[in-house]
């Protein structure tokens, strides 16, 4: 058993405290929002992630899981604290903004009593395991203490999934005393042979960044695919699987679709760049990446538009889907948003539908109506979209929604239809590159 401090209690931060909780460890979660803090302590979760209520319920009676608003308890007494603190977008120049990584880090030095390892687990920009370390050298001079970079790989939606089979955890660290600790922290993964790579701490902090970049550089290919195959007369679901089954290219992340959003593509490819930049070494690749998806999640609203006969003024568009993808209400970069604002722009009203995200959405939406069911988001209304790919939409009464649309027009965005069976319930039916 370790006791293991998270700083944080945000989406990674709240994830991986309790799965480590779950483990066995002793985990104690720190966050400066006391609010948060007393609604963790009452069992409500701040964000929608399935099964993490009942994680965190589990574990929290059994003593394992605890939360608090002060750090220095918190860090007294821990093995490792792990630094899981936000690293948003840098209003401007697009670089992280470390600005909450450096404040935790200064806090921390001034707690730390023993031997302690303090692990970024946030995603943080190359170099930044060296600050956080000068930090600890000047505010806890003499102490024991080690900075190791442990980058997170979790999806939204199956975190805890991803938390517990990984398929890999990398550490960067190459101070044994700090690999021990690290090594007991994940050993129960360790056993399920999820394999440990230690790595340099530079190095492991890159490899975040190369993994997500090199994710979303795949999600852009196949959508640029897509567009090819629509011009071609080809279909880009059939090209996923005769390329993907060859185990060079992998079969994964290559569904076309209106672009990839969230909170980790979109910023942390713009990070990338910055550093690549900063060390007059540019990705190409990724500057290419992240023009294209910007441009594609514009070109989807353009698309719905088409689909409607070009001219949307006056007419009422049902949406479902708003979130960056299923299973969370997390609206950041969601393609959604792009498309709403491209309709509305043309003269369109919108109503949507989503099963977890229209608090979040009503935050970011405008003159958007939200309705309860996904039915009632096609009725009288001229077009249907399909935007995010919930399991709710994937088997929907089509004639029902037929009936119940002004126009039978049907676009669907993540492909979720066989198009003999959209066009065989009537409708005029859209989708992503496969010549429909
Ligand atoms: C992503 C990575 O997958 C995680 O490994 C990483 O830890 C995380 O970022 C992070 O850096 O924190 P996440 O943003 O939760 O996770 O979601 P993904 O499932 O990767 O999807 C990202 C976007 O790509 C979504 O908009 C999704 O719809 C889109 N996507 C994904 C596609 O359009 N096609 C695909 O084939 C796959």
């Amino acid at each position: 058993m370790m006791r293991i401090t998270m700083i944080g209690t945000g989406y990674v931060g709240l994830v991986s405290g309790a799965c480590f909780s779950d483990f066995g460890h002793d985990v104690i979660c720190v966050d400066k929002d006391a609010a948060k803090i007393e609604k963790l302590e009452a069992g409500v979760m701040p964000i929608y992630e399935p099964g993490l209520d009942a994680l965190v319920a589990t574990n929290v009676k059994a003593g394992r899981l605890s939360f608090t608003t002060d750090l220095a308890a918190g860090v007294a007494d821990a093995d490792a604290v792990f630094i899981a603190v936000g690293t948003p977008s840098r209003r401007g120049d697009g670089h992280a903004d470390l600005s909450y990584v450096y404040a935790a880090s200064e806090e921390i030095a001034k707690a730390v009593k023993g031997k302690t390892v303090i692990v970024t687990k946030s995603t943080v920009p190359v170099g930044t395991g060296d600050e956080v370390e000068r930090i600890m050298r000047e505010g806890a001079p003499g102490k024991e203490i080690y900075v190791c970079s442990n980058p997170e790989f979790l999806r939204e939606g199956a975190a805890i999934d991803d938390f517990k089979r990984p398929d890999r955890v990398v550490v960067g660290t190459e101070e044994e005393a700090a690999k021990e600790v690290m090594r007991a922290i994940y050993r129960p993964l360790y056993l399920n042979r999820s394999p440990i790579l230690f790595t340099a701490r530079r190095t492991s902090e890159l490899i975040k960044y190369a993994a997500n970049a090199f994710l979303a550089t795949k999600i852009t290919f196949i959508n640029e695919i897509a567009d090819l195959c629509e011009a071609v007369g080809a279909n880009v679901q059939d090209v996923s699987r005769g390329i993907g089954l060859d185990g060079r290219i992998g079969a994964k992340f290559l569904h076309a679709g209106p672009g990839y959003g969230g909170s980790c593509f979109p910023k942390d490819t713009l990070a990338l760049l910055k550093t690549a930049d900063d060390y007059d070494t540019p990705v190409r690749i990724v500057e290419a990446v992240v023009q294209v998806n910007d441009a594609r999640k514009r070109a989807m609203g353009r698309k719905v538009i088409k689909a409607m006969g070009g001219d949307v003024r006056g007419k009422t568009v049902g949406i479902l889907g708003l979130t960056f993808k299923p299973n969370t209400d997390d609206m950041r970069d969601a393609p959604s948003l792009a498309v709403i604002q491209a309709l509305q722009d043309a003269g369109a009203t919108v109503k949507a539908h989503d099963p977890e995200g229209v608090e979040q959405a009503a935050k970011v939406l405008k003159d958007v109506e939200f309705v309860a069911d996904p039915y009632a988001a096609a009725d009288g209304a001229d077009a249907l979209v399909i935007v995010t790919e919930w399991d709710a939409y994937r088997a929907l009464d089509l004639a029902r929604l037929k009936g119940l649309l002004k126009t039978p027009v049907l676009v669907d965005l993540r492909n979720i239809y066989p198009i003999d069976e959209a066009e065989k319930a009537g409708f005029d039916y859209t989708s992503v590159g496969r010549g429909n």
